[in-house]
């Protein structure tokens, strides 16, 4: 095994991009699996720890790559030729991850998917599904009838956000940056510029907001929940910091709550793979832009700015 080759994204310094090399597949050691990768995602974090802007990073050169899916070639515990996903145990963070034909996973980080399921789906859904779902019911507690406004409402996480609130019975409204992303608020959220984002718009103060963008349209968002009401914030695309004013903070009276998948990722596990049915049927929705991993560049660039709709993978089959 060990004198075929892996085509195989390698990141040799922090701030730049992996280069496409041709490596040995990787050696299995008794507690891993070695699985052919066939997608991985493109995310966030992946792009954080490429950066070195993120708290755990790996020693260099390493491969990225924070979650795939695949096929199991060898391993001690998961049955060979069964599709798994690899993610979790320091995978593409403390080791090296799935930006690669071939990946070595701890098998605690492997879990079966089931036949069927498309590889890109896979690794895909579980962060902006898990997410939503612990944005909506662990934290927020939407409850029917809640008004709730959903910022990057077409991106992944904000997407699903919409759908799992409308869902808990809410009426949704969408913020997106751009107007080409107007249309790709999903159903039946309804969409708002963030540019035209004011009382009037969203038709008077929401009961929640569940902000997946940051920066400024969390500043201008926090100003249209009501008083008691919640402001859920889940990611930071569109900046890192919040500037408050403590005097007005008090006076508006809203509670800001954080969302972190990682430490809820456990309790909202069950839920978020019940959605994956919904998502291979056609219930639920997640756009995914597939690129092979030639094209990683337009991949990350797509991601980073914002541009693109949904999900990112490296199709790798
Ligand atoms: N807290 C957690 O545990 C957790 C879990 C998963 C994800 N996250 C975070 O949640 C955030 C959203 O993730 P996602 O997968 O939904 O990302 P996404 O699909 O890229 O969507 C985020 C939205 O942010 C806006 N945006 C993106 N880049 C931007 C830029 N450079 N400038 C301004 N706006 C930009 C875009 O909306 P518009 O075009 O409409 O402006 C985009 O649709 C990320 O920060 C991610 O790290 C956090």
């Amino acid at each position: 095994m060990s004198s075929q080759m892996s085509r195989t994204l390698v990141l040799e310094r922090f701030g730049t991009l992996p280069r496409l090399a041709e490596r040995p597949v990787p050696e299995r050691q008794p507690g891993q699996t070695l699985v052919r990768v066939q997608a991985a995602q493109v995310g966030h974090l992946d792009l954080n720890i490429v950066d070195g802007a993120f708290g755990i990073l790996p020693d260099l050169p390493t491969v990225p790559g924070t979650t795939g899916c695949g096929v199991v070639l060898a391993s001690d515990t998961h049955s060979e030729g069964a599709l798994v996903k690899i993610n979790g145990k320091g995978l593409g963070m403390r080791r090296d991850g799935s930006w690669a034909e071939h990946a070595v996973a701890p098998d605690a980080a492997v879990s079966p998917v089931p036949e069927g399921t498309d590889p890109a789906l896979a690794c895909s859904y579980f962060s902006p599904a898990g997410s939503a779902w612990a944005a909506v019911h662990s934290v927020a507690g939407i409850q029917p009838g809640e008004r709730v406004l959903v910022t990057g409402a077409a991106g992944a996480v904000g997407a699903l956000t919409v759908q799992v609130a409308a869902r808990a019975g809410a009426e949704v409204i969408g913020v997106v940056g751009r107007p080409a992303k107007l249309a790709h608020v999903p159903a039946p959220g309804k969409a708002v510029l963030a540019s035209d984002l004011s009382p009037e718009a969203v038709g008077g103060p929401v009961d929640a907001l569940i902000d997946t963008v940051g920066g400024p349209v969390l500043r201008d968002a926090l100003g249209l929940v009501r008083p008691r009401g919640r402001a859920v914030l889940v990611g930071y695309t569109a900046g890192r910091e919040l500037a408050i004013d403590i005097a007005d903070w008090l006076l508006a009276d809203v509670a800001l709550l954080p969302v972190n998948l990682m430490s809820r990722g456990k309790e909202v596990a069950a839920d978020t793979d019940a959605m994956l049915g919904d998502l291979m049927s056609g219930e639920l929705t997640l756009p995914i832009e597939r690129y092979t991993p030639d094209r990683l560049a337009e991949a990350v660039e797509r991601l980073r700015t914002g541009a693109a709709v949904g999900k990112v993978a490296l199709d790798l089959s």
